[in-house]
């Protein structure tokens, strides 16, 4: 059985992808590895945030580990809020305040292209790492809809539907989303190896 740490806190989505790998693989999170600490997140990409983040737990464990980092990138916005997602409207991570900046600043604006982007970086046995990424398109709604998922999903319908996420089941957003996509590549990669 191959080992393989997530360097995530996030329990939720450990059991989401723990089903995508299968049983060939044991997944270890950050708490079982008594990592307690915040991991710094200090580059200016969703490339380079998962990077770090990847590659301390490679350092502190020796062990093969991959991290994911997500950002909502809007056209008119110049991408923004991108890697700054979580912490758009302040440091509390507010996902209210964050769709209420959001939706301020596309007041009037007609492109209002948008996409979901997540990286997941990988750092195998050999510190060699590798990147793997998923993307949906869709656009930012005028006012929020929906009481499903979180952060942005409210005010995000994907191209193709006439629901926002929120309005989504988690199974029927997992099939589509960002997260699921760069998740379905890495462990497509995984298998192969
Ligand atoms: P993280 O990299 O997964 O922690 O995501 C960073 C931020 O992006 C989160 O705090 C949310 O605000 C936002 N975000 C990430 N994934 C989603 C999603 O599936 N729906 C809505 N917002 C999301």
């Amino acid at each position: 059985m191959k080992t393989l740490v997530f360097a995530t806190a996030n329990k939720h989505k450990l059991i989401e992808v723990q089903g995508l790998l299968g049983e060939g693989f044991a997944l270890y999170c950050l708490a079982d590895l008594q990592i307690t600490e915040e991991i710094p997140e200090t580059s200016g990409t969703l490339e380079g945030n998962a990077l770090q983040k990847a590659m301390y737990v490679y350092e502190h464990t020796g062990k093969a580990c991959f991290a994911d980092d997500t950002g909502l990138e809007i056209d008119a916005l110049n991408g923004n809020p991108g890697v700054y997602s979580a912490r758009y409207a302040g440091p509390e991570k507010d996902s209210q305040a964050n769709m209420r900046k959001v939706l301020a600043e596309m007041q009037g604006v007609e492109n209002r292209a948008a996409r979901f982007r997540t990286v997941i970086a990988y750092i195998d046995d050999d510190g060699q790492s590798h990147l793997f990424e998923g993307k949906v398109e869709g656009e930012i709604l005028l006012q929020p809809v929906g009481d499903e998922g979180f952060g942005y999903d409210p005010i995000f319908r994907p191209a193709g539907y006439t629901e926002s996420f929120a309005q989504l089941s988690l199974e029927a957003k997992n099939k589509i989303s960002h997260r699921g996509r760069a998740m379905q590549a890495f462990c497509q990669y995984l298998g192969e190896q």
